[in-house]
């Protein structure tokens, strides 16, 4: 496997980062995952705009820009131009003496991107999902690799034999360990709306207007735990999963407990849209 590091295209086992990067030791660092059909992008461009709105929201001096080169050549050095891939790019604020704020000295941000065959799609007969408490921090639209409590919580819904976890705060389910909430309701696909509880996703709003397009009606509002029990459908949403239908939540039949028409609707409008080119 050949990765990027700081402008070089490598052999994974010899990308060298600092145990002084910041990225390791406080997780100061923002990353995208980025799908590529045949060595074509998907909606790279969304995913740079988070990125570089990420980047500025911690003042992290880096352009992600060098995106789009760097993929093309890591499909190309993986094998992975005929494939359906994903490219994981990720930046922290760099190498320095640790300390808590910045450091002093401008250091240059460590740039660091590998690509890989997308995983294999999930069972089609839909998930089980466990509810969790939701302890991120107060600003879940920046995409940083602080990570642990979603972590905990994939890792408490493995342990339960689950394909996720729904992350729950004040009485609202907003999102999964690593995918957008939806539901659907009397024919309303329904999810939260951009704010700090969730990630802004790209799949998200390619969902919504996928719906628009079926003209669907939709909704951006936070779910309710009573009105998620009560949904026709639930799915999640992400680059990695498309839309995925979970049809039971915290033990909880979800409508017929089957995958609901309007998420299979959703998923082959995303997945023509994603081999069609977009
Ligand atoms: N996760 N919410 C969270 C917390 C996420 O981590 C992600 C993406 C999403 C969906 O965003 P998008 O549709 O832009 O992929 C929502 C990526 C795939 C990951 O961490 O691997």
């Amino acid at each position: 496997m050949i990765v990027y590091l700081n402008g070089e295209y490598v052999p994974r086992e010899e990308a060298k980062i600092s145990p002084e990067d910041r990225g390791f030791m406080f997780a100061d660092a923002i990353y995208e995952v980025a799908r590529f059909y045949r060595g074509r992008q998907y909606r790279l461009a969304e995913h740079l705009r988070r990125m570089r709105d990420g980047l500025a929201a911690v003042r992290i001096a880096a352009d992600p820009a060098f995106y789009p080169e760097v993929a093309r050549r890591l499909l190309e050095e993986n094998g992975l131009t005929d494939a359906d891939a994903i490219v994981y790019a990720q930046v922290s604020r760099g190498v320095a003496p640790r300390a808590h704020a910045f450091p002093a000295a401008a250091v240059r941000p460590t740039v660091f991107a590998f690509a890989r065959a997308a995983d294999p799609e999930p069972p089609p007969e839909g998930g089980r999902a466990i509810l969790v408490p939701d302890e991120r921090w107060g600003r879940c639209d920046i995409k940083t690799v602080m990570l642990l409590p979603n972590v905990l919580a994939a890792q408490a819904a493995r342990e339960a034999g689950a394909i996720d976890a729904i992350l729950t705060r004040d009485g609202i389910a907003w999102e999964g360990t690593k995918a957008n909430l939806f539901c659907v309701t009397g024919g309303v696909v329904r999810t939260a709306p951009n704010g700090p509880r969730i990630l802004p996703g790209v799949t998200r709003l390619a969902a919504l207007e996928a719906a628009a397009r079926l003209h669907l009606p939709v909704e951006e509002r936070p779910i309710p735990l009573e009105e998620l029990f009560a949904a026709d459908e639930v799915f999640l949403a992400s680059t990695t999963m498309w839309t995925y239908p979970l049809i039971e939540v915290d033990g909880r039949k979800i409508g017929n407990g089957q995958p609901g028409r309007v998420t299979r609707l959703l998923r082959n409008e995303l997945y023509s849209e994603f081999t069609r080119g977009f």
